[in-house]
């Protein structure tokens, strides 16, 4: 049996705001996007992923949603969204779209209704609750971009909750009327065509019916991000979560081969139980353990990687996450050298990868000053933006980085660095961050070993380095990253005939000495391995 596309293929995660600026307002759109799918051809990616494009107040840069099944007049019209769909498809490439299922905008007519009065009949969409009897929030629950999760509303005296910012409260996914209108959304979209979903926060969409309090987490330490205050024993991962996950899948499944991927941020463990029993909830939980690990060393990212392939359920298929735009970007955590090899680790581990838009040519993140702060989390918390990781594309050395014309003000400042830092210049160079990302896809979508091969680490005493097996048939690929900027010998204990495929440094091929390895420092060596 073939493997389904998005097993073999690898995600490509756009921002619409940052990604190309059609019509010269500062600001992403979809013609902009269309614009490029060349360009993300050329690169060799199978599939596109859009954060939200729907209408909104912009709150949340459209993770406050208006209306599920329109356009945001930035970001253009239906027809627009359905170009960039034929076009795509006509590349072979698959579309994406985020769903946001947890919260809507305030500003949505669900939510109008809502909280026009106590007997309104949309008021249990949302989760409302008297104060208590001082005349505080209902319980001690915070918001994942500070102070309390509840909003007094005059009008009606009561409070309601968002997990986010004010302007985001939370659907009541304990009624069964939100459950239809929601999986309705996922059918409009499915209907016209788009290849799956990136559900956000799925973990939290049901909370706790007594509203108990959540204990503080006694590791947080203050100037750490908000959304880990506290722990989120009944905000998060609550029993009856997989049977809404089930029938988000059984939506999907009924339209043919779609996707179903999940942002859940939760130990390995827990995030195992959304592929669900029967392999019948997401086919993709998103893994960011490469983007929540505190320090980028060899040893902790295999002990990831090995700990993650053992407790995977039987049948189910792995993924990786470098980046998104909720963090830092790799070139910034882990520096630009390091950042080679951190791509050449997502690209030829086992598994799905995804790919932040910016990171195939090693973008790191932009420096907005505080007063040009737009991400909610980072008001009053400059340390604590998003908007770094969010700078427009840069795709040429001209003004504005060929995101925008020239003398436009852009939504987020082109990152300073962009003349030495983009496509066009890159693509020039056969030494390149973007060289070495084309290179790695197309050996990867060539050789059935890194795309669908098995996975194996190899001991070995370098405490700096990781070196990994990949095989499939008589295909053996044999992957050595060196972690550290120092140079590092590796003395492996196996027979064999090695050939340098492919170095971080683009600079080395031919038969290499497999019993003494060097590399030298940050690379990253893809092996062709045989037996003797
Ligand atoms: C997810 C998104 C993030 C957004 C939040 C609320 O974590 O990735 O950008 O702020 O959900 O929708």
């Amino acid at each position: 049996m073939q493997p389904p596309w998005w097993q073999k293929g690898v995600i490509y995660q756009v921002y619409p705001r940052s990604f190309m600026d059609s019509n010269n307002d500062g600001i992403g759109d979809i013609p902009g996007i269309t614009s490029k799918l060349d360009y993300l051809q050329w690169l060799g990616v199978d599939a596109i992923w859009l954060s939200p494009i729907y209408p909104s107040p912009m709150a949340d840069f459209g993770y406050d949603i208006a209306n599920y099944t329109d356009i945001d007049q930035v970001f253009g019209k239906l027809e627009d969204l359905e170009r960039l769909l034929q076009q795509a498809h006509a590349r072979g490439l698959k579309l994406i779209l985020d769903f946001v299922p947890n919260h809507t905008s305030d500003e949505h007519p669900w939510f109008q209704q809502s909280r026009a009065s106590r007997t309104n009949e949309k008021r249990s969409w949302y989760i409302w609750h008297d104060p208590a009897p001082d005349g505080g929030p209902p319980n001690n629950w915070t918001s994942f971009f500070g102070g309390s999760a509840w909003q007094f509303d005059e009008k009606t005296e009561q409070y309601y909750l968002h997990m986010f910012d004010v302007k985001q409260p939370d659907l009541n996914w304990r009624n069964p009327e939100v459950c239809q209108a929601m999986y309705d959304v996922l059918r409009f979209w499915l209907e016209r065509g788009v290849d799956g979903f990136r559900v956000d926060v799925l973990w939290m969409l049901l909370k706790d019916e007594q509203l108990r309090d959540n204990p503080p987490n006694p590791n947080w330490k203050p100037g750490e991000a908000h959304e880990y205050r506290q722990l989120g024993l009944y905000t998060e991962d609550q029993p009856g979560i997989h049977e809404i996950v089930r029938e988000m899948r059984r939506t999907l499944d009924t339209y043919g081969e779609r996707v179903l991927i999940g942002e859940i941020y939760l130990p390995p463990e827990r995030l195992m139980h959304y592929y669900g029993e029967m392999l019948d909830e997401a086919h993709l939980p998103f893994n960011f353990q490469f983007v929540t690990m505190p320090t980028w060393e060899a040893r902790v990212i295999r002990q990831i990687v090995d700990k993650y392939e053992a407790i995977l359920p039987e049948g189910a298929w792995p993924n990786w996450v470098l980046g998104n735009h909720d963090r830092p970007r790799i070139a910034t955590r882990a520096g630009r050298e390091q950042a080679r090899v951190a791509q050449m680790l997502l690209l030829t581990l086992r598994g799905t990868p995804t790919c932040y838009y910016g990171d195939e040519i090693g973008m790191e993140n932009g420096s907005v000053p505080p007063e040009m702060i737009h991400d909610p989390r980072g008001k009053g918390h400059p340390e604590l933006s998003r908007d770094y990781e969010r700078t427009p594309m840069q795709w040429d050395s001209g003004p504005n980085a060929g995101f925008s014309a020239p003398g436009v003000t852009t939504w987020l400042p082109v990152a300073n660095d962009y003349q030495s830092w983009n496509v066009a210049v890159e693509r020039d160079d056969a030494l390149s961050f973007l060289s070495l990302t084309r290179e790695l896809l197309m050996l990867r979508r060539s050789s059935p070993a890194l795309t669908l091969g098995a996975y194996q680490a190899i001991d070995e005493e370098n405490e700096s380095c990781f070196v990994y097996l990949r095989q499939h048939d008589e295909q053996r690929y044999l992957v050595a990253l060196n972690f550290s900027a120092q140079e590092q010998e590796i003395h492996l204990a196996i027979r064999g005939r090695g050939h340098v495929a492919l170095s971080t440094s683009m600079d080395r091929d031919g038969a290499i000495d497999l019993s003494a390895l060097r590399l030298r420092p940050n690379e990253g060596l893809l092996i062709e391995y045989s037996i003797i």
